[in-house]
């Protein structure tokens, strides 16, 4: 399997797609936004740049990284003689089915479809496929080309062959597969969410401040991010969707968003992609901190 589909050039889509390139694979970049492909394509363009930096890469490595990659704005096209489609298109249940459902008619029989989805059931997603043996979930984490972690997600119906071929790519992609079951959350965020969200309720407790809650994680339980920074850079309108849909799907309080939180994504203070979260985000400061990451 040397030719893959990425759906959706947004923060995942562009990292998904410059990992599998970066690797030798043909990537086919593919969103309903030219302007998003332009940004995807500088965004991992400068990303590559920090690693020739670095001297993690050649210059020669990164030209044939970008020249692995093409992008299209046509699903149809784009997806057409590949063996595996790696969605990452924005986090909504109705989209996802519909693209899912055009996969299913676009591309061949045994072509593997992969949602990168953060919360969404991977069963559900199957559901609407004539082939949910061949449908999984492959979670990258932000920033994918550094991140090593891959959940991947089973579905209640996908076979253990689809797996094991998406298990040996992902190490073939130099990444850490973790196998994991279809429930709420998967493992990562059933995990990080609760943490976030109990972060969130002692600031709006009143028992520390940001920057306090923040010290305490990183210095005393050795984390390299605060949990409040971190929110901010998943996006505080992302975790709080995840919370909603570990609430529903577990009936249980416990996953209850803090109201801090609620009424933070209704006043459009969603962290780093708005300019404003816990934190505050200049443009600068933003780089900057992005730029850390890939250090
Ligand atoms: N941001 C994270 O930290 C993170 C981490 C893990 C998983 N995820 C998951 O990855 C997925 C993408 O998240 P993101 O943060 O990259 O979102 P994003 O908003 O940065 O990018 C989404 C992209 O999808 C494109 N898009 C929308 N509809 C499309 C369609 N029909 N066809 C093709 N492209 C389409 C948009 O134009 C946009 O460029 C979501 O499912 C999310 O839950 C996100």
């Amino acid at each position: 399997m040397k030719n893959v589909a990425v759906i959706g050039a947004g923060t995942m889509g562009n990292g998904i797609a410059h990992t599998f390139a970066q690797s030798n694979y043909k990537v086919n970049l593919i969103d309903i936004s030219q302007a998003s492909l332009d940004r995807g394509m500088a965004t991992i363009s400068k990303n590559l740049d920090r690693m020739v930096a670095k001297e993690k890469i050649s210059e020669a490595d990164k030209q044939n990284t970008l020249n692995n990659i093409t992008t299209y704005t046509n699903l149809e096209e784009g997806v057409a003689s590949v063996g595996l489609v790696v969605e990452a298109a924005t986090e909504n249940l109705d989209l996802k089915l519909k693209i899912f459902k055009d996969l299913d008619t676009f591309c061949a029989a045994d072509t593997i479809l992969a949602s990168n989805t953060s919360s969404i059931s991977i069963t559900k997603i199957a559901s609407v496929t004539s082939r949910p043996e061949l449908v999984i979930g492959m979670h990258f984490m932000n920033p994918v080309p550094i991140m090593k972690l891959v959940e991947i997600i089973k579905g209640y119906s996908t076979s253990q062959e689809t797996y094991t071929i998406v298990k040996e790519l992902s190490e073939k992609l130099h990444k850490v597969p973790v196998e994991v079951n279809d429930y709420p959350g998967f493992v990562a965020n059933r995990i990080l969410m609760p943490m976030i969200n109990e972060a969130i309720e002692t600031l709006y407790n009143g028992v520390a401040g940001v920057k306090e809650i923040d010290t305490v994680m990183m210095l005393g339980m050795a984390h390299p991010m605060g949990p409040l920074a971190l929110a901010d850079f998943i996006g505080l309108d992302v975790c709080l969707s995840i919370l909603n849909v570990m609430y529903d799907g577990f009936k249980n309080p416990k996953y209850a968003p803090c109201p801090l939180l609620v009424n933070m994504v209704m006043a459009g203070k969603l962290g780093a992609k708005s300019g404003e979260g816990f934190y505050d985000y200049s443009e600068n400061r933003k780089a900057e901190a992005v730029a850390k990451m890939f250090q």
